[in-house]
Order: structure tokens, then C-alpha cells, then sequence
């Protein structure tokens, strides 16, 4: 029979109240989500004050504060603090985002932050992205050739193609858009998902890439790539304003032309 609640042990429940930003003129609320596989507990949101006089301006540099300052229990991933490592994606305000370039004055109430959602959490606000990462690795992100390599140079492209990539090689795959499709909340283990099938058609439409018709071959499949039904999520989420369901409709375009 279907299952349609949560099971209780995975109910988030209100969780631990931190002392007040005492003497700030300027706080903000941080409702932030909580689990320790090693607890048995379940989940919990702990409620934290932050002075916004303490700490940059970004989500991240909140919670960079709450972990030094208020509460080093606190787990989460970061890297570059930049926009460009992908590292810190997590649900803010219920968008899922990178942390560290969504800005907390954007944000009118108190800040809600959640892993990334339909994610196996290890812990807090961290995602297990094995999955994800091995979806990536199926679509031979890499130059494939057959010709010999030229031994005086690179191997060249004229700038029409290479804008073809504008758009694309600027994916940082922090999975902001994968873990918002519903088609891929449902059928992640056979249905690769718009960061992959967007990094899939980098590859695709690389005019050095000797590899396209094999490339093709592998993505014309009922679930690898057809599960995606244009809803749009995954566009609208991206933090890097990359349009994956585009890519996706292109890859679909080219599995028909050939077919002509
Ligand atoms: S397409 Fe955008 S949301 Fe998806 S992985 Fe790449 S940068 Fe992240
Ligand atoms: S457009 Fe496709 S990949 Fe993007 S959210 Fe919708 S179903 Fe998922
Ligand atoms: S810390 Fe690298 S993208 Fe946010």
C-alpha cells in the first residue's frame, strides 16, 4: 500500500532555542535543520538569533557565524564562499540555492534552511550527492576523440562554436536543479536529471567532440532522459541562471533530427 506521510521517525520536530542576540540592532532569525544519524533522534529545526552587525552579508556567512560564534554542532558543506564550487547548495526560504551568494536582506522573514530536498541526509545540511555524482560520471564528462591529436597545437574551434558552450560550461553542478525536479525526486536511480543531461549536451554540441552519435546513443532511453516533462523547476532554480531544461529540449531535438 502507498505510503502517503511521513514515517515519525522522520518528522521534524522544533528543535533547540539559542540564547538571544543580545544588544544587536540589527538580528535576524535563522530556523535551521538538524539531524544526527547517531542520535536516533529525529529531525529538528533549532531556532538561532543572529546579529547581523557579526557577520557578512550572505546566508553563508550566517551560518559560518552560528558554527564559530553560537553552536559548532553545526554541519554543512562550503568551499570557495564565491559562487563557483557549487559546495554550499542547500533550501533557503525554500529555494534551493547557494548558500553563500543568496543575500539575507532579500529574505523578509526568519531564514529557513534545509539540505537540499529528496536528498538521503548525512547529516544537518549535508546531502549524500553519490548518486548524483555517479549519474555525472556516466555521461563521460571528457573530450572524446578518434582523430589523431594534432602534435603543434590544440585542437581548434572556430568562436561560433565555441559559443555553443555559453550557457552550459558554466554549470558548477551543486545539484540546486536535479534535487528541485519532481521527475527526478521520483525516479533518481534511472532518470539522469537536469544538471547531468545539461552537462551531457556540453559535450554533445562540442564541435572537438568525436563521440556524438555514441553520446546520443546512450541518453535514448524511456528514463535516462525522457522522464523530464518540462516542468521547469530546475530552470527556475538554477543560482547560476542556466536554463537545463533547454539543454534537455535540444538533446530531444537531436535524437529526432538523426532519426530523419
Ligand atoms: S544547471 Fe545550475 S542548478 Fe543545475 S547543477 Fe548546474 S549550476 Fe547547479
Ligand atoms: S524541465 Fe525536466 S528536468 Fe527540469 S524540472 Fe522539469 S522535469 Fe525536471
Ligand atoms: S561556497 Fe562555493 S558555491 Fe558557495
Amino acid at each position: 500500500m502507498v505510503q502517503l506521510t511521513l514515517p515519525k521517525n522522520s518528522r521534524v520536530k522544533a528543535g533547540k532555542k539559542f540564547p538571544r542576540a543580545d544588544g544587536a540592532t540589527r538580528r535576524k532569525t535563522f530556523l535551521v535543520y538538524r539531524w544526527d544519524p547517531d542520535s536516533g533522534e529525529n529531525p529538528r529545526l533549532d531556532d538561532y538569533e543572529v546579529d547581523l552587525d557579526k557577520c557578512g552579508p550572505m546566508a553563508l556567512d550566517a551560518l559560518i557565524h552560528i558554527k564559530n560564534d553560537i553552536d559548532p554542532t553545526l554541519t554543512f558543506r562550503r568551499s570557495c564562499r564565491e559562487g563557483i564550487c557549487g559546495s554550499c547548495a542547500m533550501n533557503i526560504d525554500g529555494v534551493n540555492t547557494l548558500a553563500c551568494t543568496r543575500d539575507i536582506a532579500d529574505i523578509k522573514n526568519a531564514v529557513r534552511v534545509y539540505p537540499l530536498p529528496h536528498t538521503q541526509v548525512i547529516k544537518d545540511l549535508v546531502p549524500d550527492l553519490g548518486r548524483f555524482y555517479a549519474q555525472y560520471a556516466a555521461i563521460k564528462p571528457w573530450m572524446q576523440t578518434r582523430s589523431p591529436t594534432p602534435q603543434d597545437r590544440e585542437r581548434r574551434q572556430s568562436k561560433a562554436d565555441r559559443e555553443k558552450l555559453d550557457g552550459l560550461y558554466e554549470c558548477i553542478l551543486c545539484a540546486c536543479c536535479s534535487t528541485s525536479c519532481p521527475s527526478y525526486w521520483w525516479n533518481s536511480d534511472r532518470y539522469l536529471g537536469p544538471a547531468t543531461l545539461l552537462q551531457a549536451y556540453r559535450w554533445i554540441i562540442d564541435s572537438r567532440d568525436e563521440n556524438t552519435d555514441e553520446r546520443l546513443d546512450n541518453l535514448e532511453d524511456p528514463f535516462k532522459l525522457y522522464r523530464c516533462h518540462t516542468i521547469m523547476n530546475c530552470t527556475n532554480t538554477c543560482p547560476k541562471n542556466l536554463n537545463p531544461a533547454k539543454a534537455i529540449a535540444q538533446i530531444k531535438k537531436l535524437l529526432v533530427s538523426r532519426m530523419m
